[in-house]
């Protein structure tokens, strides 16, 4: 088994309050992990340190055997998000949202290039097909779309930057059960979405606890600490219940 993301004794607190406490999780390619637990468990914090965007008070986040603060941009790249606030930019696009995914594949002239008009079509079109949009949205303006378009948005970026990994926290908080249902069956079946490659290796924090079903590990925070991290065959409803 190839590890990929490494946390390791990972604490963050101040005087006022511990957000995650000795958290201790290793992650293999290929794995697909549910994280579940209350409002305020601390699923957002672990997702954020996980990805180097916070760094902890206590401990170190590995990727691929190095120390996340000392990656390339590439490696980081590799490292995709599905926030939970989504992070579009509103003045933007969906297109030019849309391949912000790709700017750590790009020269910085490409960049420029995207903010004056649309860059590879065909590829934003095939995310939106992907996350069930169509092709017309690419010429949209984030600020005109629901809350459910936007977060397939945000979806369909992650898909255009195709890392290796994906965390993604609450990723189909604003979908109805059908949408959520295929587009979590795109990343569990991985059938390559004609020219987009589709992540191996998936974290996903979710509140539709009847989705965990789909993965092959749960992860349950309870007050900032891993306190359920077994296979989806070693989960019942008991478990489920003890962490909320
Ligand atoms: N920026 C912040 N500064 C200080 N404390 C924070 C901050 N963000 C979150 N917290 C606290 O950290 C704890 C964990 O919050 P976090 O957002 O990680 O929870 P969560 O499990 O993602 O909740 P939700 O399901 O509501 O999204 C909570 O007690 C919260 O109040
Ligand atoms: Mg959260």
């Amino acid at each position: 088994m190839t590890k990929l993301l490494e946390l390791k004794n990972i604490s963050l607190y101040n005087q006022e309050n511990t957000r995650v406490k000795d958290i201790n999780l290793s992650i293999n390619k290929g794995e697909k992990i549910a994280i579940i637990g209350k409002s305020g468990s601390g699923k957002s914090t672990l997702i954020s340190i996980a990805n180097g965007s916070i760094a902890p008070t206590e401990g170190n986040v590995i990727w691929k055997g190095l120390n996340i603060n000392n990656i390339s941009n590439i490696e980081s790249s590799k490292i995709g998000t599905i926030w939970q606030d989504l992070s579009l930019i509103e003045e933007l696009n969906v297109a030019q949202n849309i391949n912000c995914g790709a700017l750590g594949k790009h020269s910085f002239i490409w960049a420029l290039k995207n903010l004056l008009g649309i860059l590879d079509k065909n590829l934003c079109q095939e995310c939106l097909a992907a996350v069930s949009l169509p092709k017309k949205t690419i010429y949209s303006y984030i600020n005109k779309l629901s809350g459910g378009q936007k977060q397939r948005i945000a979806i369909a970026r992650l898909l255009r930057q195709e890392p290796e990994i994906v965390l993604g926290d609450e990723p189909f908080s604003n979908l109805d059960p059908l949408l959520s249902k295929n587009i979590l069956n795109l990343f569990i079946s991985r059938k390559n979405y004609h020219s987009i490659k589709i992540p191996e290796t998936i974290i996903f924090s979710l509140h539709q606890i009847n989705l965990i079903n789909n993965f092959n590990r749960v992860i349950g925070l309870k007050d900032g600490q891993i306190v359920l991290d077994r296979a989806i065959h070693n989960i019942n409803q008991s478990k489920i219940d003890s962490l909320f």
